[in-house]
This record gives structure tokens, C-alpha cells and sequence, in this order.
């Protein structure tokens, strides 16, 4: 007998055959009629299968009667056409097994609509949701769409190391991987915790991005992507910061930055594109009860072309705006969410590519301009989520490379290896990193960025 997913058996019903379906309860309702209706979910779609069972199946009493939301079980039956208006099929059960109880006090999904706030509390079950089924299935298909993607236009996947001993993004926000007895490292003659008697003898750190190691592998395959997880320790208590998130990271050698930016719009491009071909059921679903303007908006990016605006123009702008921003503007200030808001919701109502900010604002690796005071860099703003994208073209010139080092103070020894790609066959090249949850936020209407990851890691937050 066939062991079918909901999903499956709901697309092409096979109507009057016995067949099996495996899944959770969500509810069970008693008629007086002497039978019960019990909807299961599987995970594979939104809709549940109604099962009828009769109250003469001979474990009625001892199970059928016992099984509350949550309880895990095996129907067979035959399936017929519903006379009941909420669904097409159900199914008339010949056997109902019960792989597992659930105690209806203790379980924390309860019939009615519990907060997702309280959902982050129970992140082992929350999956048993609609909201977070949809948002798992949403995420899985913009992940393999991101492998699609790059394949499609012959990008090589890289794993680019977890464990690393260099800064890349040079903001310090990184987390210690050692194994020195914290109660008492050995110490050198100044007194500072002697890394070179750690594991691996120099202090090592959890990655904050693939770039420079992609850097390496472009500098030789051409193209190459990573999607991979990074770390910051950055103590950021927002809707859109994760101590732990996932980054598909793109590395093109032979671009430039105009390049970069036309590479991030396609792939956005291609990834909503998918959702909305890809996700009709879920879509529906957040945009009922997330975020009325979703399948709008995405619809609407995928239309769109994307605005090309130097920081300098960016910043001329935000200065005339009619707007009561928090931060004030003036040329060299990062931009801020609330300005990054205002230039992709109200000045354009389009993706906004911001290039060119001031040097001072940006890491090391990142190509000068030729006005000594911009550098080669370009961020993607989307509305409501703000920066999505980071990128830039990055510095191929030894001499301005090393000058630029030499100026943020940066050990060269530790950085000899990518500074030698510069001396051995240097040429022009651009990439950029996707934060993937924000994109998870954006394509389902999300407010909160611990609510698109399955386990979010964030400030004083690490437990499952
Ligand atoms: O702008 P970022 O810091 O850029 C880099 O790390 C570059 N090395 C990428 C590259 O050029 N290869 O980060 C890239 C993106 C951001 O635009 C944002 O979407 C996301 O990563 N991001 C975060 N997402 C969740 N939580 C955080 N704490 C994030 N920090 C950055
Ligand atoms: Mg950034």
C-alpha cells in the first residue's frame, strides 16, 4: 500500500484506491453520528487531510478517542471526493495506527492561535504550524533556487572555512574558537593570553564572511559562490540581526562594479520570481495573515528595474528630503535603516543600489576610486528590510592594497596570502554577500528575523 505526502495525494487524488498517509494531528472533532473527523498536516503542504473514523475501528475507545493535536499517527483508507466544503478529498479510514500520543496539557500548540512570540519559546515544534511550515518550505526553495541560480550561469559552489584567523569585515565583532583553559590561559611577557600555545597557535575566530577565501577561488575558477553560515558578535537586539545567519556569497573575477550590481539584481530577481512561481499556496497564506502587501511587492521587484544612486547623490538627496529622520545627514555619515527606508520606499518605490560611499565607512578590501575619497562599494536596498546586499569591487592594486592596510593598522604577515593574489596574476574582480534570512523576511512578509531561521542564535538567546 502506497505511503503518500498530503501534498501529493492532494494534487492528484487517487480517488476510491487504499493508501496510507503519515502526519500530525491538528484537530479532532467527535460528530454524534458515532465517528470522528481528525485533520493531519504532514509538513508538505498547507492543507491538512480530513480523515473520518468510525467509531467502530476496533482501537476507537482505547486510541481514536485519545488522539489530541500534536499525537502522530498513520492513516489508511480509501479516499473518496468530500461532500464537506473546506476540502476536495477525505478519507474514510479502514485503520488508524498511533505512532505516538500527546499529552493535550502539556503540548504548547493548542488549537487556538498561539504568538510568535511564544512560538520562539517552543522552536522544536514550532515547524507544526502553518506559519513556520510555509516559512521552512519558502526557505527551501529559495535556497535551492540560489544553487539553480549560480549553476544555471556556471558558478562554482565553494564551503569557504567556518574557522579562520582573519577579520575580513575588520569590525571586530567576531567569536573566539580556542581551547585554552578560560580559568587560566598562558600568558606572554606583556601579560596578554598567549594564542600561540592554542589550538592553532594564533588566536581563531568564527567566520563573519567567505569573501577573502572566495576572493582565492575566483582568482582561478572565475566564478564561485558560497552559501554558507557566518558569525557576528555584534550585540544588535533588532528584527534584522542574527548572531548566526546563513550567506550566499558570489565572487567574479573579470567584473567590475557595475558588473556586481547587474549580478545582485538578477539574482533577486530570479529568487522572488521563484517564490511566487513556486510557493502559491504559502504566498496566499502570508499575505492573509502576515503582510497584506507581500505578493504586491514581490510582483512588483520582479517588474521593477533597479535605482543606481551614488552615496554622494544619496546623501544630496536625504538632505532635501521632507522627512523627520532621527540621524541627521551629512556626507560621510552611514546611512541609517530610517534613510535606507526613505530612498527605496519613498524617494524611488524601487530597489535602490547605493555605490561609491566614503572609504571611511568601509573595510580595507574594498577598490579606491580615483577621487581618494569613495571606494568601489554598493549595497542593495530593499523597502522595509533596507540594506540586503553588501558588495563591492574589490582593491586588485598591490600598492594601493598594501598603502590601504598600512592605514587601518592591519598585520600584513596575517593577510600575506591574500595579498599575494595581487602579486602573482592580480585582475579585476567583485562580489557580494546576500543575507539569506533577510530575504526569507522579505519573501514571506516576516516581521522578525529569529521568526525565518529555525533556530535563531541572537544575544543572550543560544538554547535548542
Ligand atoms: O554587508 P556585509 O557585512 O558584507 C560582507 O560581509 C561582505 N564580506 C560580503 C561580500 O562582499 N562577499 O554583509 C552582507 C549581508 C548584509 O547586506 C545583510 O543582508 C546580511 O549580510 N547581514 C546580516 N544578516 C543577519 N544578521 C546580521 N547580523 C547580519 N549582518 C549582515
Ligand atoms: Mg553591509
Amino acid at each position: 500500500m502506497p505511503n503518500l505526502r498530503i501534498a501529493d495525494l492532494l494534487a492528484t487524488p487517487p480517488l476510491d484506491a487504499t493508501c496510507s498517509v503519515n502526519g500530525w494531528v491538528r484537530t479532532r472533532r467527535d460528530s454524534k453520528g458515532g465517528f470522528s473527523f481528525i485533520e493531519i498536516n504532514d509538513g508538505s503542504c498547507m492543507a491538512n487531510l480530513q480523515v473520518i473514523a468510525d467509531a467502530g475501528l476496533p482501537n476507537y475507545e482505547t486510541a481514536v478517542a485519545k488522539l489530541h493535536p500534536g499525537s502522530a499517527i498513520r492513516a489508511t483508507g480509501v479516499l473518496t471526493g468530500s461532500e464537506g466544503q473546506e476540502q476536495a478529498v477525505e478519507m474514510k479510514a479502514a485503520e488508524i495506527h498511533v505512532y505516538g500520543f500527546c499529552d493535550i496539557l502539556s503540548y504548547p500548540l493548542q488549537k487556538q492561535r498561539v504568538s510568535l512570540e511564544r512560538l520562539r519559546e517552543a522552536a522544536h515544534l514550532r515547524v507544526r504550524t502553518n506559519t513556520f511550515g510555509a516559512v521552512a518550505r519558502v526557505r527551501n526553495i529559495l535556497s535551492f533556487a540560489t544553487h539553480r541560480f549560480f549553476q544555471e550561469r556556471q558558478f562554482l559552489y565553494l564551503n569557504t572555512p567556518i574557522i579562520t584567523c582573519s577579520d575580513c569585515e575588520g569590525a571586530g565583532q567576531m567569536f573566539r574558537v580556542s581551547t585554552l583553559d578560560p580559568d587560566k590561559p598562558p600568558r606572554d611577557k606583556q601579560g596578554n593570553v598567549d594564542y600561540s600555545q592554542d589550538f592553532f597557535s594564533e588566536a581563531a575566530s568564527l567566520t563573519v564572511s567567505g569573501q577573502l577565501e572566495a576572493e582565492a577561488y575566483a582568482c582561478g575558477a572565475s566564478r564561485v559562490y558560497t552559501f554558507g553560515p557566518t558569525f557576528r558578535a555584534e550585540n544588535s537586539n533588532t528584527p534584522r540581526h542574527l548572531a548566526e545567519f546563513w550567506m550566499v556569497e558570489p565572487e567574479v573575477a573579470f567584473c567590475d562594479l557595475a558588473g556586481d550590481v547587474d549580478l545582485a539584481e538578477e539574482y533577486l530577481k530570479y529568487l522572488f520570481k521563484a517564490v511566487l512561481d513556486e510557493c502559491e499556496e504559502d504566498l496566499a497564506f502570508f499575505n492573509k495573515r502576515i503582510d497584506k502587501t507581500v505578493i504586491e511587492t514581490l510582483s512588483h521587484i520582479v517588474d521593477t528595474p533597479f535605482h543606481r544612486l551614488p552615496y554622494t547623490e544619496a546623501i544630496e538627496l536625504l538632505g532635501k528630503a521632507d522627512a523627520d529622520f532621527e540621524f541627521p545627514v551629512s556626507w560621510g555619515i552611514d546611512l541609517q535603516t530610517e534613510h535606507e527606508r526613505y530612498l527605496t520606499e519613498t524617494a524611488f518605490s524601487q530597489p535602490v543600489a547605493v555605490t561609491d560611499y566614503p572609504r571611511t565607512l568601509k573595510p580595507f578590501y574594498m577598490r579606491c576610486n580615483d577621487d581618494g575619497k569613495t571606494v568601489a562599494a554598493m549595497d542593495v536596498l530593499l523597502p522595509k528590510i533596507g540594506e540586503i546586499i553588501g558588495g563591492s569591487q574589490r582593491e586588485e592594486r598591490l600598492d594601493v592594497l598594501l598603502e590601504r592596510m598600512h592605514e587601518l593598522d592591519m598585520d600584513e604577515d596575517e593577510y600575506s596570502w591574500y595579498v599575494d593574489l595581487r602579486r602573482f596574476g592580480s585582475v579585476p574582480h567583485a562580489g557580494f554577500g546576500l543575507g539569506f534570512e533577510r530575504v526569507v523576511q522579505f519573501a514571506t512578509g516576516m516581521a522578525n528575523i529569529r521568526d525565518v531561521i529555525p533556530f535563531p542564535r541572537t544575544p543572550h538567546n543560544a538554547r535548542f
